[in-house]
């Protein structure tokens, strides 16, 4: 069957990852979650005393890079892909409120980035996945055959994004939790390299009032019309 390419960007906490790993699992591609790469970059600067005291050190994340390796693998007794850092799986540890906070200001470094693209665009050179991030359909792959833009208003991506953090055992506030929503959003979209943008020909869907399933199934009947 002909293969193509399915681009997901939009805002932080619009539910991207849920919606691209259920189609890439209908059609059985491949996900990838780079918003991980960026989270796994940031951890290891935390770990790595790159980050401390809400300062980080730019040239020491750039001569750090070559020995960052980072690459995703499946956990046979969840089934599901997680992200490896130099090695170990940190899935769990990259979701943090800590890792929010500084994942957006090191993401803004040209040179993170250019290293990440390379490896996405190797990820997908095939066809026959669905990636989720910020700069997909604008850079990653400017050629993929869908392109999809979710956004939802920033109360509700952070009811959502609170809710996670609170199942997962994590002591944060509803207020910490919007105003970081709403920061992640500002970096993002005025970064001076790949800034978040909608694509010309994405469509753009406001999932605020939507559920899930009417969702995947919107985005399941565009991804069918172009197989
Ligand atoms: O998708 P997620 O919220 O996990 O992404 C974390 C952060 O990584 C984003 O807020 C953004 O700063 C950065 N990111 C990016 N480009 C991507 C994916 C994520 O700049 N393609």
């Amino acid at each position: 069957m002909h293969k193509i390419t399915i681009a997901i960007d939009g805002y932080s906490s619009t539910g991207k990852s849920t919606i691209a790993k259920q189609l890439a699992d209908w059609l059985s591609y491949i996900y990838v979650d780079t918003g991980a790469m960026y989270r796994a970059i940031t951890l290891y600067a935390i770990n790595n005393n790159i980050i401390s005291e809400g300062f980080f050190d730019t040239e020491k994340l750039i001569t750090a890079l070559p020995s960052i390796k980072l690459y995703f693998k499946k956990n046979i007794a969840t089934d599901k892909a997680e992200i490896c850092l130099n090695g170990i799986s940190v899935e769990k540890e990259i979701r943090t409120l800590e890792v929010s906070q500084f994942v957006s200001p090191i993401a803004t470094i040209s040179e993170v980035r250019r290293k990440l693209v390379d490896q996405q665009q190797q990820m997908g050179k095939e066809k026959g996945v669905v990636m989720d991030g910020r700069d997909i359909g604008t850079v990653v792959f400017p050629d993929a055959e869908l392109k999809i833009f979710l956004d939802a208003s920033a109360e509700e991506r952070a009811k959502r994004r609170y809710k996670e953090l609170l199942d997962r055992g994590e002591e944060v506030t509803f207020q910490d939790v919007l105003q970081n929503v709403k920061e992640r959003d500002y970096i993002d979209s005025t970064r001076e390299d790949s800034p978040l943008t909608k694509a010309k020909d994405a469509i753009e869907i406001d999932n605020s009032e939507m559920n899930l399933e009417d969702q995947f199934h919107i985005i399941l009947q565009l991804a069918k019309d172009r197989i």
